[in-house]
């Protein structure tokens, strides 16, 4: 599949497991979403460009590599998403965060959007947009035409469980977008939860069920 990249490290696909356990508790569950979105974000930021710049060691000049140009902005989508921020800004502390929160209408299964901040400087930043599931895809979407419109033109998703129906979504509308997950599952059920997936991830993570 163009532009998804599965992450099969170990560690990832680790906790990804915990992650599916039905007795993995709200804690730990948490702490495991940070850790997996750390991970991630690791390999999502892989092409950050970098320059070379002189540093004075205690023992000499050090020519090194510092990450040069394009800063980052996370967007976690309310709610599940924010569960992923925490782990994502201990790597790049400088990053700012937006927040998007949409909500399916349970009539018209249409995406509708509640609430947007974003950074005001967005269009200069790589966006790095995240949830836990990339279920039918249609919130994800409705972020990146939020993200897009506010002038971001550097966009990927980052979610630890996707599945073929949310991936081919987002792609119908935005192909260029690079998709960054840790498993693609089989399909979704008729309630659209991603099958074996992990539950309601906003549930699990807030202790809400
Ligand atoms: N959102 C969830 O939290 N879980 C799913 O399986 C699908 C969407």
């Amino acid at each position: 599949m163009d532009n998804v990249i599965i992450i099969e490290h170990p560690l990832v696909q680790h906790k990804i497991s915990l992650l599916r356990d039905i007795n993995t508790g709200s804690k730990e569950f948490r702490e495991l979403v940070s850790e997996t979105a750390m991970l991630m974000c690791y390999e999502a930021t892989r092409d950050l460009p970098l320059k070379t710049v002189e540093v004075q060691t205690p023992v000499a000049i050090a020519k090194t590599k510092v990450i040069t140009g394009r800063k980052l902005a996370f967007v976690p989508i309310l709610r599940a998403g924010l569960g992923m921020v925490d782990g994502a800004v201990k790597l790049v502390p400088a990053a700012k965060i937006g927040h998007v929160g949409i909500f399916r209408d349970p009539e018209t299964k249409n995406a509708v959007d509640y609430y947007c901040k974003l950074p005001f400087d967005i269009a200069e930043r790589e966006v790095i947009i995240t949830d836990i599931m990339l279920a039918t895809g249609s919130t994800m979407t409705k972020t990146v035409e939020i993200v897009k419109n506010a002038g971001a033109k550097n966009i990927k998703i980052m979610c630890i469980v996707a599945c073929p129906e949310g991936i081919e979504n987002v792609h119908k509308a935005y192909p260029d977008v690079e998709i960054y997950c840790g498993a693609i599952d089989e399909k979704l059920d008729d309630r659209l939860y991603i099958v074996p997936g992990m539950g309601d991830a906003g549930d699990r993570i807030f202790g809400t069920k």
